[in-house]
């Protein structure tokens, strides 16, 4: 009995130590991120709308060929708190893809997207089998990337700027691989997905560089991460506020209470 107490105890504690994992492990051989100054930081912060819509355009013609965002739908481009597409907008964004159905008789085919339905991409059993058998696995869905990865939205910007860094000695690259400091283990499997002047903004006034063009897609990726966290942030903010007018409300019934009482 005592053995299996002890066993548990430092089952327990290993599995608390956090170098004792070997996800852990390999993070911690990754270069920092730069703290950007995003505008959704801190309690007040809010997503650039321009920002977001710059981003979505980045995923759209870059990222899109080989990650898909399924939890995204095409709806939630026009929502309040996100890119706030109009409507119409949406729609026709919506309209230049195919989504595939069985027809009549029972043969695959395809009709044109509607608000209602999610991003598409890589959703077809060929598609995922040519990016598995060219990259060796499977991009991974874009949908929760910035929450599920430590640094968030600063890690996805790091990642897509750090491709030109010189390969320090000692290190292999494998074939197929690619060097990247800022991915755990620095070989990443992602070939360099950006270069400047790929994407054109119609927006004037803001650079088509791989800098501003990983800032606007790591925003939005964020955003897809959260749909809500403007909503979320009033919230939170609207209930410390109660709760703080609460407060001083309660103290005053209870020295009102108290008053003609010795204590
Ligand atoms: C040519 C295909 C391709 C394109 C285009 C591409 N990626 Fe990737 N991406 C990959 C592959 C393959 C992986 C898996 C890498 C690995 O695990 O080694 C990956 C992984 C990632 C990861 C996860 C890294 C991690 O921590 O696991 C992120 C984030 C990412 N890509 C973002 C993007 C963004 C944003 C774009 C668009 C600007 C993009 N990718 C374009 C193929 C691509």
């Amino acid at each position: 009995m005592r053995k299996i107490v002890l066993a548990s105890a430092l089952a327990l504690a290993a599995a608390a130590m956090p170098g004792a994992m070997p996800g852990a492990l390999a993070a911690s051989t990754a270069a920092h991120p730069e703290a950007i100054d995003w505008s959704f930081n801190g309690v007040f912060g809010t997503f650039d709308r321009n920002q977001l819509k710059r981003g979505f355009q980045v995923y759209k013609e870059v990222c899109a060929s080989c990650h898909g965002l399924h939890l995204i739908a095409y709806r939630n481009l026009k929502d309040p708190g996100g890119p706030e597409f109009t409507e119409a907008e949406a729609k026709a964004l919506a309209a230049e893809v195919e989504i595939p159905i069985l027809d009549e008789a029972g043969q695959p085919a395809t009709r044109k997207g509607t608000l209602a339905d999610r991003f598409p991409y890589q959703s077809q059993p060929d598609q995922k089998a040519t990016l598995k058998s060219a990259y060796g696995l499977m991009p991974p869905d874009l949908s929760l990337i910035a929450k599920a990865r430590e640094g968030g939205a600063d890690y996805i910007h790091a990642l897509l700027t750090g491709y030109d860094h010189e390969v320090p000695e000692g290190v292999t690259v494998p074939e197929g691989g690619n060097y990247n400091p800022y991915f755990p283990g620095g070989i990443i499997a992602m070939p360099k997905p950006m270069s400047d002047d790929q994407v054109e903004y119609a927006e004037a006034g803001v650079p088509r560089t791989v800098e501003q063009y990983s800032r606007d897609v790591s925003a939005f990726l964020m955003w897809a991460a959260e749909p809500k966290m403007e909503a979320r942030k009033r919230i939170g903010f609207g209930a410390i506020l109660f709760l703080g007018i609460l407060t001083g409300l309660l103290f005053l019934s209870y020295r009102r209470v108290w008053r003609n009482v010795d204590h």
